[in-house]
């Protein structure tokens, strides 16, 4: 299967070229991954050998904008014009090629704050912007998913770069990549600091796509290197889950290094490492014997990210004033829970996981969806995804969620079930209960006052949101009661209790 496929696979509702905006332009942020995408089992659609996981890099990035224009492409890179004998243009010229209706020329014009080619994911930044302007100026109005296989034709890691936070990148297993995109992960750590140590802003000697296939090809170490990154990147997982930094540090540093040692072990051998690199490293690894908590990572180039604590940013400073700290989460307070006293009258506010860690008591709400088939209830359940913070896999009611801090129980339910399930309707408050359960594999606590919210539809198909949700089904209420029984292991903890409540007041409802 050719790139041209996959785009014509996913633009098969639009028609190439038909509209247009005039213009289209868009900011996607630089991300560095914690697990290493390193080795394709499909060169021609980037489709990686294992997973990876990424932290993306707040406001560091590219801003790319592209219009129709003249009767050639010009591309500019922060106001210098690129030769069109320039890799960098040869490369963006082919990528562009997927989506030019005929007898059109681009001008593109890129403005990135990260060094390109040095190891800082420029190309990363790059195609993810370039593929949101592209969706813009042709109004294709994808979504992220979409989005992200398309920027992965151009880089393998650029999928990762459509989101800000934690991402995924699920490698798939189809052999077109429609499976093969990245995830955003529900983990905010606002404490969590990005260091980018510049040790050389030389272009590198080899590409890290070259890298990766001679590194595949030719090294012994290859083989070992699927296994590990999965122990790596359920590590990772439970690191952010538990808010672990050590765990999630000694992971992304050890990544880094057999992701090395399977390259110096290839023929040739290929080395990005500078002696200023070691030098920098064991300056980081004097901090930790100091007691700082302080970790590395390293791309293809000689240059390092330095991952520690807020707390620590004035002694890691101290020891490497040249280093530029990124924050990957500047606008954390998003996430905050509604802490609320046994009669669910407001006492606070928390940040999110912080609130399971400790167990706080909040406010939650759970959607049911409804519909009569007959003279029977169907309710909608959703299976959730396998990357949820807890009970990852599991079939549940409709939708669930938390009001942020003085929102409107029944706005926030409305907007929460278009989040997830991709539709809404007016929903109504059936009453609340309220539910305390451990949940030890990933050592959070659960302990809401979750109100029930109610509302009714009859859609067929749902384009729900993948980084939250699985798969989805409808459901006869009967039948669900005598399931939840026989096999609770497959439901969530507080969906019985949702069960009761509706069953309680479905004369009312109906
Ligand atoms: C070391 O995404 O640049 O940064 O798919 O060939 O464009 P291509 O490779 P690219 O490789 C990135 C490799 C890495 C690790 C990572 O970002 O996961």
């Amino acid at each position: 299967m050719q790139k041209i496929d996959v785009v014509k696979h996913i633009l098969r509702h639009t028609s190439l070229g038909s509209f247009f905006c005039g213009e289209g332009s868009a900011f996607a942020p630089s991300n560095v991954a914690l697990c290493k995408y390193w080795g394709k089992r499909d060169l021609e659609l980037n489709l990686p050998v294992t997973s990876s996981l990424s932290i993306s890099l707040g406001n560091k990035g590219t801003f790319t904008k592209i219009k129709h224009e003249g009767t050639t492409d010009n591309y500019i890179v922060n106001g210098v014009v690129i030769g069109q004998e320039a890799q960098f243009a040869k490369r963006l010229k082919e990528f562009m090629d997927l989506f030019r209706p005929h007898g059109v020329h681009y001008l593109v014009e890129i403005d990135t704050n990260v060094p390109i080619a040095a190891g800082f994911a420029s190309s990363a930044c790059g195609f993810a912007s370039l593929v949101q302007a592209l969706n813009k100026l042709y109004d294709w109005r994808l979504d992220k998913k979409d989005l992200s296989i398309l920027a992965r034709l151009g880089s393998g890691s650029a999928c990762r770069s459509l989101f800000e936070g934690f991402v995924e990148w699920q490698r798939g297993d189809n052999g077109d990549g429609m499976d093969s995109y990245g995830i955003k992960l529900e983990c905010v750590w606002p404490e969590l600091r990005i260091g980018m140590l510049m040790v050389s802003a030389e272009e590198k000697a080899i590409s890290s796509r070259r890298a990766m296939q001679l590194t595949v090809e030719t090294s012994p170490l290859y083989a070992a290197w699927p296994d590990q990154v999965a122990a790596d990147l359920s590590n990772i997982r439970l690191a952010l889950t538990r808010k672990d930094f050590n765990l999630l540090g000694e992971i992304a540093e050890s990544n880094a290094i057999s992701m090395h040692t399977t390259m110096w072990a290839a023929k040739p051998p290929i080395v990005y490492s500078l002696p200023e690199t070691f030098a920098a490293i064991a300056k980081v690894q004097e901090l930790r014997l100091a007691g700082i908590p302080v970790f590395f990572t390293q791309d293809a180039g000689p240059n390092l990210q330095l991952l520690f604590l807020v707390e620590h940013e004035e002694h890691v400073l101290r020891v490497f004033p040249e280093l530029e700290v990124v924050l990957p989460f500047p606008d954390s307070n998003a996430v905050r829970l509604t802490l609320v006293d046994e009669h669910d009258v407001m006492v606070g506010s928390c940040e999110k996981l912080a609130a399971h860690i400790q167990g706080r008591l909040h406010r939650a709400f759970s959607v049911v969806i409804l519909r009569k088939r007959d003279n029977n209830i169907e309710i909608l359940l959703q299976q959730r995804s396998a990357l949820k913070y807890h009970s990852a896999n599991l079939w549940s009611n409709t939708c669930c969620g938390h009001p942020k801090p003085g929102e409107d129980i029944v706005a926030a339910a409305e907007e929460r079930l278009r989040e997830e399930m991709g539709f809404s309707v007016p929903l109504t408050e059936l009453g609340k209960f309220h539910y305390q359960a451990k949940f030890p594999d990933v050592d959070l606590i659960e302990n809401e006052i979750d109100h029930v919210l109610v509302g009714f539809s009859d859609l067929a198909a749902l384009p729900f949101n993948v980084a939250e949700v699985q798969d989805y089904r409808w459901v006869d209420i009967l039948e669900l009661q005598k399931d939840l029984q026989c096999r609770p292991g497959q439901y969530t903890f507080w969906l019985s209790s949702v069960i009761e409540l509706v069953q309680l007041k479905i004369s009312n409802v109906f």
